[in-house]
């Protein structure tokens, strides 16, 4: 039943997915927080832009200790954001303007404020104890064991009352659920029918590689390759702390719940090495649809390496497994301060051009760039708890851009972190109209991947060049797309060994260049890309 639902081709195997920082996204009420009211009156532009699916980060009553990833109500809405009657209403103007809603799943951790984690906490005999990790101190009165917590500091947390310590992979503030009891599962199932009842299109579920533990609670080893400036969490290699190969019979029974449901997808949040990674895709693929694939935020900037990791990608792929991309993220440097303003068309080439379905963060399409934040208007946790490292996320969580009016449009009043001084020069107002600017750019690229099947389902093979250029043909039935570009801010001759490819340039970063004619050697500008409709 699965492979056939694969090779059908959902509308997540063909679609773009746009992923919203509700927070940031649009204020509606001027408490200078984005809310479901503000992302209702964007879909407008959503539509516009030609996206297929957004995918809203959690907008659940929570604490905000990490910013909603604490969650203390997993059926309720977060007042900020709005009531259930908005959300009701985000979801069926999504569906009028026929477009699909993705929520977050945060099923590794609650927040330490919710119903569940204060009974548990209550007594050691409570009927919630076990559905955290608790544990006695070692002998000699310290932490069970040497895992950290990727926020800073150890990953236990002594508790008075009980005397004993419970694991928190992220804040003490988010308690780590103990997976491997059953009602545990139950409880977090129950929670993806409640919204799955209401009709969303799919979770993108966080840290699921976190999921389960060693039974055994050995400790990690020590990372050979920890420099200084890296996250204190990267001491230990988190060999018995993640990645255990029962999270596989989780996230079989996860899948097994979205199956009762027509066409909805399940995505994982996986940081985890190629050949990890897609053993989440499950035996027989009864694994999640999508495991997020980070490459493309994480691989050094360079067309050889790149193109070689894509092929071990493509190779890795199980079959009836559907690849996917990502080009930025909440927790990530956004494209365009990572790999710089003259590469990031070429990103949003790639990203869009590549074989699977690919995730895109808001504001990227007009270039955002991280915003500096002055260190005493960090509010990210994992900023503040290592303020030497720069591991603050806040710089890629600034309001959207939208106009040049006071707080580019995003809010009446004051927005929780601060815009950068050019807004008013990257917007979406300014560019909308604009033929040579990033939106345009952007929104004339996912017209071409949305209306060929070559791009969006067809096949993908790589052709070899120079050094600098990543190229790569993408083909169905009997259209095919040359796709070639430029990783670096050197002009350069594409020159394919034993093949002539002639035909016509589509699209390209520079417009200028679209409509020529190709035929054998290609001059390609640094910084550039081109997708080539061949004869
Ligand atoms: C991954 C989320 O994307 C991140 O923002 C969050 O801090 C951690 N998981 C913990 O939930
Ligand atoms: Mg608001």
């Amino acid at each position: 039943m699965a492979n056939k639902q694969e090779q059908e081709h959902l509308w997540w195997h063909e679609g773009v997915i746009y992923q919203i920082y509700p927070r940031s996204f649009q204020d509606s009420d001027g408490d200078g927080i984005g809310d479901l009211k503000g992302i209702i009156s964007r879909l407008d532009y959503l539509k516009w832009l030609g996206v297929t699916a957004i995918w809203v980060s959690p907008i659940y009553p929570s604490p905000m200790a990490d910013f909603g990833y604490d969650i203390s109500d997993y059926c309720g809405i977060h007042p900020m954001f709005g009531t259930m009657g908005d959300f009701d209403d985000l979801l069926q103007q999504v569906h009028t303007r026929d477009m699909k809603l993705i929520l977050d799943l945060v099923p590794n951790h609650t927040s330490n404020e919710h119903p569940w984690f204060q009974e548990s906490k209550s007594s050691r005999d409570n009927p919630k104890r076990d559905w955290y990790i608790w544990k006695d101190p070692a002998e000699d009165g310290s932490e069970p064991n040497n895992w950290l917590s990727v926020f800073g500091g150890s990953g236990w947390e002594w508790d008075e009352n009980t005397q004993q310590y419970y694991y928190h992979a992220f804040l003490k503030e988010q308690p780590d659920l103990n997976w491997r009891n059953p009602e545990v599962q139950e409880a977090i199932f129950d929670v993806m029918r409640f919204w799955l009842d209401k009709g969303i299109d799919g979770f993108r579920v966080d840290v699921m590689w976190h999921m389960i533990k060693d039974d055994k609670f050995r400790d990690n080893p020590p990372n050979p390759d920890y420099k200084e400036h890296m996250s204190t969490y990267e001491k230990v290699v988190p060999a018995y702390s993640t990645d255990q190969p029962e999270v596989h019979d989780i996230v079989a029974k996860m899948r097994k719940v979205t199956n009762d449901y027509d066409a909805r997808v399940l995505i994982g949040e996986i940081y985890l090495p190629i050949h990890r990674l897609v053993t989440y895709y499950g035996h027989d693929n009864t694994g999640v649809h999508l495991p997020f694939n980070f490459m493309l935020v994480s691989e050094d900037w360079d067309a050889r390496k790149l193109s070689m990791k894509i092929d071990e990608y493509e190779g890795a792929i199980p079959p009836g497994g559907w690849p996917n991309w990502v080009i930025g993220n909440h927790d990530q440097p956004r494209i365009s301060s990572r790999v710089g303003h003259s590469q990031s068309k070429v990103a949003g080439m790639l990203l869009l051009t590549l074989r699977g379905t690919p995730t895109m963060y808001y504001g990227d399409e007009i270039g955002m760039r991280d915003v500096p934040i002055p260190p005493e208007e960090v509010q990210d946790p994992q900023g503040l708890n290592m303020p030497d490292k720069d591991l603050s996320r806040d710089p890629e969580r600034t309001p959207m851009q939208w106009d040049n009016s006071e707080n580019a449009g995003f809010t009446e009043g004051k927005p929780w972190l601060r815009l950068p001084d050019n807004f008013r020069r990257v917007n979406v107002e300014v560019q909308r109209d604009d033929n040579f600017s990033m939106l345009t750019y952007y929104r004339r690229l996912i017209k071409l991947r949305q209306e060929e099947p070559a791009l969006h389902i067809g096949d993908y093979a790589p052709v070899v060049s120079k050094d600098s250029l990543l190229s790569f043909i993408r083909k169905y039935e009997d259209r095919q797309f040359l796709i070639i570009l430029n990783l670096t801010h050197k002009p350069c001759l594409f020159r394919a060994e034993h093949h002539t490819y002639k035909g016509k340039i589509v699209l390209a970063t520079d417009p200028e260049r679209e409509g020529m004619q190709i035929e054998k050697n290609i001059s390609i500008s640094g910084d550039e890309g081109i997708v080539v409709l061949l004869d």
